[in-house]
């Protein structure tokens, strides 16, 4: 049989998503101090919290430091070789977050010389032919503001507000699409109703003002930022997830339905302020007593389950918004590299399937362009996202296989299918 190419729409956007506290090193923001006090504690309930066969593999776990960012990627000085390594990979767009800490290390004062930093940031960008994607709140933030209770505070809108407008307002001329929050429901959960992140607050009271405090925010600063910079594209990055649930057969509709609708809570409050959909998609989640009973699927170095008809799923869920859709995330943690390339094409495979079906998905972006800090649920690290490998203590890069592949696609636009 014939191999089969399926061609994506002209001018789509191919590249790979990171994250400031991921891959900057050096922050000074509420994870750092947190980091500091927690790793050891950390490091003792990785037995407790992960499978034998991963502890095996990944003994760093163990260690404290996998559980401090320190210099992460040190991608705050070396942005312009990553980006060359990019633009050699073939991609045409970048998503990065830019970091609250940085730009107001105190209230009120805004330090120039950090916009100037992220000003050659989105011109690195630029130069090499990526269209910047940028994230204002990545789940980091300021210590003046964690002190104030972060997003529990009563200020926690207004002093959001506050940096959203600064930062906006400089890279108007050069940035168009903004991506104000990342994964409401992921942030909101580890940090502020199971406490397994910072803030490591527990329970659904602060979880609550939090969330709502997040929710409000965002929908203010949707009308500030087409206020303060002309022709913006603003969305946010929602983690959508495809719940199963397999207890019961006359509950479990019920029951993943009620997953789905709190999960995408934030999602749905916030329909009329989107100029497109931010997508991240990783995983399929099966509700179940009985491990038995799930489905059998490939899994990722981090246990998730790889279901990529579920991408298919969730952007057809998608089109009734009759919205542009960007992948903000989609990407797999894989060590040795064995699986990444067949991840991204079958995710791809699907992704094509819901644009020939009439969802208007213009863009993909990997998670994540190199190695980094895994702070969900504070893994560190031990879990290998990359399409470039990186050595932590060098600061060494290498491509790996997968990314060599994701460059053809890239580059031509189109995906080749084994016939
Ligand atoms: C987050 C990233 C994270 C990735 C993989 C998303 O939840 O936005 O920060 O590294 O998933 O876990």
């Amino acid at each position: 049989m014939e191999n089969e190419k399926l061609v994506f729409p002209k001018g789509f956007l191919w590249g790979a998503s990171t994250s400031s506290h991921q891959v900057e090193g050096y922050t000074k923001n509420n994870w750092t101090e947190w980091e500091r006090e927690n790793a050891e504690r950390l490091a003792r309930g990785a037995r407790k919290k992960w499978k034998q066969s991963q502890q095996e593999r990944f003994p760093e776990m163990f260690d404290s430091q996998n559980y401090i960012s320190g210099k992460a990627c040190d991608h705050y000085n070396l942005f312009k070789k990553d980006f060359d390594l990019a633009k050699e990979l073939g991609h045409n767009a970048h998503r990065f977050s830019i970091e609250w800490s940085r730009i107001e290390p105190e209230e009120g004062i805004f330090d120039q010389k950090e916009i100037e930093h992220y000003r050659e940031v989105i011109e690195a960008l630029r130069e090499n032919g990526m269209e910047p994607f940028v994230t204002l709140w990545h789940w980091t933030d300021p210590i003046w503001f964690a002190k104030k209770g972060g997003w529990t505070s009563a200020d926690a809108v207004k002093d959001f507000k506050r940096f959203v407008e600064k930062i906006t307002y400089e890279f108007q001329d050069i940035v168009k699409y903004w991506i104000v929050v990342n994964e409401p429901n992921v942030g909101m959960g580890f940090g502020y109703l199971l406490g397994s992140q910072p803030p490591a607050k527990k329970g659904p009271i602060s979880f609550l003002q939090a969330y709502f405090n997040l929710l409000k925010a965002y929908r203010q600063c949707y009308g500030l930022i087409h206020k303060t910079a002309q022709g913006a594209h603003v969305g946010f990055a929602h983690s959508f997830y495809l719940y199963e649930a397999e207890i019961w057969k006359p509950i479990n509709g019920i029951v993943s339905s009620v997953a789905a609708y709190f999960s995408d809570y934030f999602f749905t409050r916030t329909d009329g302020y989107r100029d497109f959909i931010g997508c991240n998609y990783y995983q399929e989640i099966t509700l179940s007593f009985n491990k038995k009973k799930q489905p059998d699927r490939e899994t990722t170095d981090l246990g998730w389950r790889i279901y990529p008809v579920g991408i298919y799923d969730v952007l057809l869920s998608l089109k009734k918004y009759g919205l542009p859709v960007y992948i903000t995330e989609n990407g797999i943690a894989d060590a040795d590299d064995s699986k990444r390339e067949k991840f991204i094409k079958e995710h791809l495979r699907f992704v094509h399937k819901a644009i020939s079906e009439g969802v208007d998905v213009r863009g993909y972006m990997h998670w994540s362009l190199i190695d980094n800090f895994e702070f969900p649920d504070m893994r560190g690290f031990w879990p290998r996202f990359g399409l470039v490998e990186v050595d932590f203590e060098t600061q060494e890069r290498k491509v790996r296989p997968s990314a060599l592949e994701y460059k053809k696609i890239c580059e031509s636009n189109e995906l080749e299918i084994e016939g």
